[in-house]
């Protein structure tokens, strides 16, 4: 049986075990994956911005909440950023983020409307606990999948952040007063959000992560080509439980049982077309 440690909220930089860095069990196509992740997760102020636009007239508990998930996720992105600098010292967090930033903006961070893109809170809710169960998945299955042991520490420590944040935002979505939504709208909202992760985003993270300045104007962005990589990439660290788990999160917030039919059927279609794809 495989013991797993359970890390605790408030974390911070100074508890991981840096000192026990491997080089020797850094593996390549992992260290590209963790490079455009810390990028991604350190995008969250703007996300914060937004979130709180929406929750404008919420509790100050509420509020609060919105702003210490955005420093976890921003820690997020720095722990992944130094472990990644430690790994490969060519690659610099600082340099490569401020040129994600530049070329990538989701629309609904640059409009200043109160509304949330999902159409309501709940919408909202719905699709950020999409969010925090693939992220939690993914750190999960890169805890499992790493060998190195500063990786395995801080991706156990992401996935039990990101599980605490899937719970926070699963409990804000019940708490809202608006009307509920229904189960096939939830489905869409859950079914768009997933697809939007085929989206620039991850594609354009992967590309200024790994491919250093110098090398630009030889090597040009294609979203295809890059959304490929880092999809194949992430992917390779999965195992079926982490999927099942996945979906099992989403299907709760669809609505549905996550031990039921759905769960399981989704979590073997979903499992069959990863296999394909890294086939
Ligand atoms: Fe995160
Ligand atoms: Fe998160």
């Amino acid at each position: 049986m495989t013991v797993t440690t359970v890390y605790k909220q408030s974390w911070t930089m100074d508890d991981v075990h840096w000192s026990l860095f491997d080089q020797q069990k850094v593996e390549p196509t992992l260290l590209a994956a963790i490079k455009a992740a810390a990028l991604v997760e350190y995008n969250a102020p703007d996300y914060v911005v937004y979130l709180k636009r929406i929750f404008a007239d919420s509790s100050a508990a509420t509020l609060a909440s919105i702003e210490q998930w955005g420093q976890e996720e921003s820690q997020h992105g720095l722990a992944l950023g130094r472990w990644a600098e430690l790994a490969d010292p060519d690659f610099k967090l600082e340099e490569a983020f401020v040129r994600f930033r530049k070329g990538y903006t989701p629309n609904h961070f640059a409009v200043h409307e109160a509304d949330s893109v999902r159409g309501s809170r709940r919408g909202e809710m719905i699709a950020r606990c999409v969010v925090e169960s693939c992220t939690s998945s993914y750190y999960s299955a890169i805890r499992d999948a790493t060998e190195e042991p500063v990786l395995k520490e801080i991706a156990g420590r992401i996935a039990a952040d990101e599980y605490r944040h899937y719970k926070l935002f699963y409990d804000t979505l019940n708490a809202q007063t608006e009307p509920d939504i229904g189960f096939w709208k939830r489905l869409m909202i859950a079914v768009g959000r997933v697809r939007e992760s085929d989206d620039d985003e991850l594609a354009y993270a992967y590309y200024c992560a790994n491919v250093p300045p110098e090398k630009k104007a030889m090597t040009p962005y294609k979203r295809k080509k890059y959304s490929r990589l880092s999809a194949n990439a992430s992917m390779a660290v999965y195992h079926r439980k982490h999927i099942q788990k996945l979906v099992q999160m989403v299907v709760k917030v669809v609505g549905a049982n996550p031990h039921g039919w759905l769960a399981n059927l989704a979590g073997a279609l979903l499992w069959h077309r990863l296999q394909a794809r890294s086939a």
